[in-house]
């Protein structure tokens, strides 16, 4: 839609004439802020508090005015003094779209000397979204409603809670003091210096010590009736976990693991955190828009994030539990003691937590094996979305609050992460870690571009090992500047193979690409084989790679690990000889991620056009004798586009869907439902996988043995096995002979599971697994009903299970969608959840009804901005989606020896790897 797309563009670009940037003349040193909180903030009658702000600043240049941030909406100035002594009196303004509050000064000042603000202000807690100085609420063991007071302040909203220098180059000490109602749990990022408490007005002053230069997006504060359970010190660092106290039980896993991670984190970074922090503390938030949030020695997390019943929550929320902790912990360094200069370089944060979210996490747990699980997780996610035209670079500029939410991607995170352990590969684990350990203490307290981070690193860089074709910071270049990836084309030739590259597109389309490359590879007779990760050879910009090989060579396959960010495509001879290795006793001696590799690289090359259907299902014919749960998560991912394209339910569908269960059958029988290992990450990760697909797909006795886990739950109470249960309840409402009953039975087990949030979130993902429309639109009319018992944070969590339960719920969720979109727009929390909502609903459309649908809704409505744009993504996906069925459909057609027919109507979908729609949701962190 060509013409929609200018539309945008224009008024975008007017909206971004404005500045959102502060002029670079400020230099903020000290605040000294004073909040109070006062009783009624903790019901529901009031959202009021009273704020004073003291800043000390320097100036750059002679300067008659001083802008930062304040927002109009939450905070209104009621006095601003200027060096203690000049009130200021309607000699400032806040700029409503920019939140820039200008402040003219009687005189001129200029550099040589400080200067203070002091501004008084009536500041409002947010109610309706997470964000700012926020009001959440839970009900305690009694039913009684209880408030609280938190923060979420990245990116861009410490300035609804006072007035500041909101960016994050202009780091500051801060001081705090507040004023709440007696007997409250008051954290913040530092300890308390005092208290002192008054019986007669029942408040309580708290002051704390200083903290040490930040950010004002990582202050943060938590004012509540929570208690905390102590756990180990690490060092001179106290730690301790805090949730309502009704959930104190559920503290333990945090316990454990918290201070081990923070420990190997010291360890691995050499700088330790008792440094520059104090304390460490972990809070549950009832009500939370991310993930969890990096303030820091005040992290505060969802619920689902930190607490973890031994007895009732999966092992997938262990290791949530577990690599949620190590993400945030890591950007105690990556983040907090060094931060990006701008949100353009958010990567160098979230990169960086992405990776040590799971290796550090690996070093602490090995037997989980998260190393391999980064590489199935993050590396093909962040492949798929990197194929896309539109995708970001990783540095890529930013200004508007819109547009520096929008960089906290997958691409940010999932390609950051990847690129980074790339460059760990190419250097070597102990090359890197004292690259990284120079570049904490060259920039402690500080703020950094990428380029300083590849200077450091090239000094550690040892050539014989890494053999770089340039320095660091021009291999780099591309990787960070320029979004998208190569695609490496690997011709053989007599003993020869000839290695070019291009840029991988998903659409199909061709662009030249000139990355450098690293390239290891493994050939068939290789004794030790994939070990070395380090590059044999680099491809470079605009010429060929030559490799000659051993005389009695088999097959060559490049990338050992997918250690490197790109795919391969070997050419039919190759690729023969590739598809020969994996039917050869054990596999041949290719190792589980590399399957994995193949597979991924093989469904998506298919799906570009770059390599036939046929070929890519003959060779992932091998999964037969596959039980690995790597290249099986691959694989599932590549049949479930498959499926989602030409529906489950038509010929087509029921034929690939038979196939499916034919391959898995060896898989399936490896982790049957009656054999239970708790203790075993990868196995239940694997059963949970088998079973979500085997009872989708309609395998009779996993249908039969999960009814039967349900209806011993509805007659004796007695829950399923913690790890089967989301498989449980959605198999037994999908295949339900008593819709109603079954399903109220599941939506009151909702209700009253108020006490852990796991159980909680698995029963919302599975109650969406109905086939009755009548309760699907019940259930979404919930969503947007007060008092229903959905909580903002979830209600995204219900869309997504509705539509991606079954093909009617694809009906459902969009005909909902289209008659409810403004409502949507207040109730559903999180950043531009309307826009989410339709690009991850139009993937499930087949059909040209819905496209047409879609595309009317958008032209007859007058839709909100940011939704327009979204709305006009979808159509673009689900035209694409559409014409992929009529390119590719004859090839399915004739794999699977089917009658070719135009009058099988394909109309349906599937979604979704069960069990890991629900995490992905929620990743930022
Ligand atoms: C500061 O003042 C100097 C001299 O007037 C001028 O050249 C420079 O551009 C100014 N810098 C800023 C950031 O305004
Ligand atoms: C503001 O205060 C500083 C020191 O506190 C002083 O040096 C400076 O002259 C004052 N500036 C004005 C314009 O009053
Ligand atoms: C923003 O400011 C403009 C101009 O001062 C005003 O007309 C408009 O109503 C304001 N909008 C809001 C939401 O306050
Ligand atoms: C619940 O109510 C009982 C009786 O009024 C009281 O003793 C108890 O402290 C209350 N519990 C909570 C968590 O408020
Ligand atoms: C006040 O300080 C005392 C002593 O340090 C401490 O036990 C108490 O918990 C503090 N009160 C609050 C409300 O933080
Ligand atoms: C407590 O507050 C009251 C009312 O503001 C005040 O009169 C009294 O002096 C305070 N008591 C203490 C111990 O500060
Ligand atoms: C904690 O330990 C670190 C070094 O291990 C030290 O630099 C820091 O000063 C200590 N902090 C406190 C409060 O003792
Ligand atoms: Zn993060």
């Amino acid at each position: 839609m060509p013409r929609l797309r200018l539309f945008f563009a224009l008024v975008l670009s007017l909206v971004q004439i404005q500045s959102y940037r502060l002029p670079d003349l400020y230099v903020p040193t000290f605040y000294e802020l004073d909040l109070n909180l006062p009783p009624e903030a903790f019901t529901n009658t009031s959202d009021t508090f009273q704020g004073r702000v003291s800043i000390q600043f320097l100036v750059t240049n002679a300067t008659s005015f001083v802008a930062l941030h304040a927002h109009h909406d939450f905070v209104q100035v009621q006095r601003v003094v200027f060096n203690d002594t000049e009130v200021l009196t309607g000699n400032y303004s806040v700029d409503n779209t920019t939140d820039i509050l200008n402040v003219s000064l009687p005189v001129e000042i200029d550099s040589s000397v400080s200067y203070s603000l002091v501004i008084e202000y009536t500041g409002r807690l947010s109610t309706r979204d997470m964000y700012g100085l926020y009001k959440s609420y839970y009900l305690d063991a009694n039913g009684t409603v209880r408030y609280l007071v938190t923060t979420q302040f990245e990116a861009t909203y410490a300035r609804r809670a006072f007035p500041c220098f909101d960016e994050p180059a202009l780091k500051a000490v801060f001081g705090l003091s507040v004023t709440v109602p007696n007997e409250l749990n008051v954290l913040f990022n530092t300890k308390q210096t005092s208290n002192v408490t008054n019986e007669t007005t029942g408040l309580t002053s708290i002051v704390f010590n200083t903290t040490p230069l930040m950010p004002t997006y990582l202050l943060a504060l938590v004012v509540s009736d929570f208690t905390c359970t102590s756990g180990a010190s690490i060092g001179n660092t106290t730690y301790q976990v805090c949730s309502r106290n009704e959930s104190a039980a559920t503290r333990q896993l945090a316990l454990d693991l918290g201070p081990q991670l923070l420990a190997a984190l010291n360890n691995f970074t050499g700088y330790d955190y008792g440094v520059a922090m104090e304390k460490m503390d972990q809070v549950a938030i009832p009500d939370f828009a991310a993930g969890a949030m990096e303030n820091w020695g005040l992290v505060t997390y969802r619920e689902t994030a930190i607490l973890w019943d031994i007895n009732e929550s999966s092992n997938r929320y262990r290791q949530r539990v577990a690599t949620v902790i190590a993400h945030e912990f890591a950007h105690q360094w990556f983040g907090d003691l060094v931060t990006p200069k701008w949100w353009s370089e958010i990567f160098l944060n979230e990169g960086f937590a992405t990776y040590f979210e799971f290796f550090t996490t690996h070093e602490v747990l090995p037997s989980w094996q998260l190393d391999k699980q980064f590489v199935i997780e993050e590396l093909h996610a962040a492949l798929l979305d990197d194929s896309l035209e539109n995708a970001h670079a990783l540095q890529s500029s930013c200004s508007t609050p819109a547009e520096i939410s929008s960089k906290f991607s997958t691409i940010s995170y999932s390609k950051g992460g990847s690129v980074l352990r790339m460059v760990e590969h190419v250097m070597q684990l102990q090359n890197f870690r004292t690259g990284l350990q120079n570049y904490l203490t060259t920039y402690q307290f500080s703020n950094t571009e990428p380029e300083n981070l590849w200077d450091i690193l090239n000094q550690n860089v040892v050539n014989s090992v890494s053999r770089l074709p340039a320095n660091l910071t021009t291999v780099m270049e591309n990787w960070t500047k320029s979004s998208g990836y190569p695609v490496l084309d690997v011709d053989w030739n007599g003993n020869q193979v000839t290695i070019s590259q291009k840029r991988f597109l998903i659409s199909g389309e061709v662009r030249s690409g000139d990355w450098y490359v690293p390239i290891s590879y493994t050939v068939s007779s290789d004794l030790n084989k994939f070990h070395n990760t380090t590059p044999n050879a680099w491809l470079v910009p605009s010429s060929n790679l030559t490799i000659t090989l051993p005389s009695n060579t088999e097959w060559i396959i490049l990338n050992n690990h997918q250690t490197g960010f790109y795919r391969v495509n070997y050419g039919n001879n190759l690729w023969n000889r590739i598809r020969n290795a994996l039917t050869g006793t054990n596999f041949d001696g290719i190792t589980e991620i590399n399957r994995a590799h193949i597979v991924d690289d093989l469904f998506n090359l298919a799906r570009a056009g770059q390599v036939f259907y046929p070929a890519v299902l003959d060779t992932v014919s091998y999964l037969v004798n596959e039980t690995s749960y790597f290249p099986w998560y691959s694989a599932l991912s590549g049949f479930s586009f498959l499926l989602k394209r030409v529906g489950e339910e038509s010929l087509l569908g029921q034929t690939i869907s038979s196939n499916i269960l034919r391959l898995m059958s060896a898989l399936y029988d490896s982790v049957p439902i009656s054999t239970l290992r708790d203790d075993d990450v990868i196995y239940t990760h694997t059963q949970t996988l088998a079973l979500a697909w085997a009872c989708k797909l309609g395998k009779a006795d996993c249908v039969w043995d999960v009814k039967d886990l349900f209806s011993q739950y509805q007659s004796s109470g007695i829950k399923p096995n913690k790890n089967l249960r989301s498989v449980v309840y959605c198999n037994a409402l999908r295949y339900s002979n008593n819709n109603r009953t079954d399903w109220e039975f599941l939506w009151n087990s909702y209700l009253n599971s108020t006490g852990l949030a796991t159980e909680q979130i698995t029963v919302l993902s599975a109650l969406g697994c109905t086939r009755d429309v009548i309760l699907l639109r019940e259930y979404l009319n919930k969503t947007i009903t007060d008092g229903s018992g959905i909580r903002p944070q979830d209600a995204l969590s219900v869309f997504v299970s509705v539509y991606s339960g079954s093909p009617e719920g694809v009906d459902v969720a969009f005909e909902f969608l289209m008659g409810n979109y403004i409502t949507i727009a207040t109730k559903y929390a999180g950043f531009n959840s309307l826009g989410k909502l339709i690009t991850g609903l139009a993937q499930t459309f087949t059909t040209q009804d819905q496209i047409a649908r879609l595309r009317n809704f958008i032209m007859s409505n007058n839709l909100p901005e940011d939704f327009q744009v979204a709305a006009g993504q979808a159509l673009e996906i689900a035209e694409t989606n559409a014409r992929w069925l009529q390119t590719y459909q004859n090839d399915l057609w004739n794999y699977y020896n089917l009658p070719a027919s135009g009058s099988d109507r394909v109309n349906l979908s599937l979604l979704l790897l069960l069990g890991t729609a629900i995490l992905v949701l929620s990743f930022y962190k």
